[in-house]
């Protein structure tokens, strides 16, 4: 690490906006975990003249970056108590089409971003009675969602149910294909100049008096200004002594994927119904998740989760009895006490940058994430929409005060 960086002046707290360094010089930037959020705040930061190195404990956008299911649901999944969550949410859903239109330039892969909409489906009186009501809190937020009866449905999708109760039609809920994304960031990144290290777990941040001086891999220091946390589900257990260790866990979700026809597939929109989802992608594979289950880093594939997913997904659409089954799967949303995300500086070590904690919305949440990133290291700037979700909530009240 070059001594004539030092000058760099660290953000010091979430609400202290000076800058990560000075202007002339790019600072050299560790980021922990070459997940999705990890790649892309590498590609952009490399872009923006920094040096990059990214680490990952094993094969990089092979955690909750493969395990997802592409989702960009806003609207579909505002629930009371996440206004704060949903405007930012609805920030990077809007970001999404010029997010994905740049990484196919800077990668030359197709990300599969879709663009038919989702719908909520109701099966049932009380699914119609419980959706009707949530209608009703999204549309007072303003979200653009309608209401289908159960012919509409249909005619949107003549492969599901005969017996429809309604739906919720949200038209600005998309897909990507998460693997893709994967792909082609770290295609992206490493074209722009940052340099990834595979298999290099990082065991804790080095700080010297109460700044992150770089990470130690394998009992092996690497020297840098700026220290990014994007190891998902793993953050906590990176040590950042003197700060306590990120409040993260895994939340396991089992899936599965089908394989459809892909000329002539027998769903178009992604599908919410009870107890299920199903995302169709282009290549003919039918996804459908997921379940949502506290137990740790436990990887293994229960009768109970496949029989659950499948059944729900044969209620809603009887017809994927005919597929195969071509995948089965385990993966790991990262969730925090709040199940928000962690975003922006720490209070606690100077140049310490934390962007994990995505629980089920990474995807979603991916452009946001990476452009409030990158502002907070390259200009210092803190981006008002990420204020609410540093880690300082999760302080006792005295402590932070
Ligand atoms: N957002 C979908 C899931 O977490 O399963």
């Amino acid at each position: 690490m070059s001594e004539s960086l030092s000058s760099i002046v660290s953000v010091k707290s979430a609400s202290d906006a000076s800058p990560v360094r000075a202007a002339s010089a790019r600072p050299c930037v560790a980021v922990v975990g070459a997940g999705v959020m990890g790649l892309a705040i590498a590609w952009r930061l490399a872009e923006a003249g920094c040096t990059v190195d990214v680490f990952d404990q094993g094969v990089s956008g092979q955690g909750a970056s493969h395990a997802a299911a592409g989702m960009l649901a806003a609207c579909a999944e505002a629930e009371p108590g996440e206004d704060n969550l949903l405007g930012l949410n609805r920030a990077s859903q809007t970001l999404w089409p010029a997010f994905a239109a740049e990484l196919e330039a800077a990668s030359g892969i197709s990300v599969d971003l879709r663009t038919e909409g989702t719908i909520v489906l109701a099966l049932n009186a009380d699914d119609g009675a419980r959706l009707r009501h949530l209608i009703a809190f999204q549309q007072g937020l303003g979200l653009p969602v309608e209401w289908l009866n159960g012919a509409d449905v249909r005619r949107r999708e003549p492969h599901l149910a005969t017996k429809l109760a309604g739906a919720v039609w949200c038209p600005e809920d998309h897909q990507v294909d998460n693997r893709l994304v994967a792909a082609a960031l770290k295609i992206a990144a490493q074209a722009a100049g940052a340099v990834l290290h595979e298999h290099s777990p990082v065991e804790r941040v080095e700080t010297v008096d109460g700044r992150a001086r770089g990470v130690v891999v394998n009992g092996v220091r690497h020297g840098a200004d700026v220290v990014v946390l994007a190891a998902g589900a793993w953050s906590r257990g990176v040590t950042i002594a003197p700060a306590a260790p990120l409040p993260v866990r895994p939340v396991k979700g089992q899936m599965l994927a089908l394989r459809m026809d892909p000329a002539a597939p027998i769903l178009s929109h992604v599908i919410w119904a009870p107890g299920t989802y199903l995302v169709p992608r282009k290549d003919g594979r039918l996804i459908v998740g997921a379940t949502v289950e506290e137990k740790g880093f436990d990887t293994d594939l229960t009768a109970g989760g496949q029989l659950a997913l499948l059944t729900h997904a044969w209620r809603a659409l009887p017809t994927i009895e005919e597929l195969s089954i071509i995948e089965q799967w385990v993966g790991f949303r990262p969730g925090s006490r709040d199940d928000a995300p962690i975003l922006g500086a720490s209070a606690d070590v100077e140049g310490l940058i934390f962007a994990t904690g995505h629980h089920r919305n990474g995807i979603l949440l991916l452009p946001v994430t990476t452009q409030a990133i990158a502002a907070l290291v390259l200009e210092g700037r803190a981006d008002p929409l990420i204020a609410p979700f540093t880690a300082e909530r999760f302080r006792p009240r005295a402590e932070a005060e």
